[in-house]
């Protein structure tokens, strides 16, 4: 992925670690749009998974970022819109392979289970690697 617009956000787990995300996206020369949770207050993470693909539902957005406490929750919610493709990551391998293979345009990660330089090593990982296309360009089309 190039030089994108993306869009952040999470429950009450992530605040402390999407502003490092953010912050790291923006030095990297992406645009970030901050969907919130920017609080400790207890809020669904559905909603936020809801406001990112929003996000790149109407072009305000080109990819996403989504933490929840282990990420499952929030990816579960993205999941249920056909536009995102959103994949929970725990090492930097992974985030490299659904970007390969499933062109992913979500990366969710989860912010009581893995730490800070791991999450940024995703981050960096997701966003500087292209979509392979070939065969997995057909499998993508398959989930509709
Ligand atoms: C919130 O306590 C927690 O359930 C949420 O952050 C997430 O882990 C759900 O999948």
């Amino acid at each position: 992925m190039g030089i994108q617009t993306i869009a952040i956000a999470g429950d009450h787990a992530s605040p402390e670690l999407k502003a490092v995300l953010a912050e790291q996206l923006r030095a990297a020369g992406h645009t970030v749009l901050d969907l919130g949770t920017n609080g400790p207050e207890s809020v669904d993470y559905p909603s936020f998974a809801d406001a990112v693909a929003a996000a790149l539902a109407d072009g305000r957005a080109n990819a996403g970022v989504l933490i929840c406490g282990t990420g499952i929750g929030i990816s579960i919610a993205a999941n249920r819109h056909r536009h995102v493709r959103a994949a929970l990551c725990h090492t930097p391998t992974e985030a490299r392979l659904t970007r390969l293979h499933n062109d992913a345009n979500v990366l969710c990660l989860g912010a009581r289970t893995i730490g800070v330089e791991v999450a940024k090593d995703c981050v960096a990982t997701f966003f500087t690697t292209e979509f392979e296309g070939g065969r997995h360009a057909r499998r993508v089309a398959m989930l509709g």
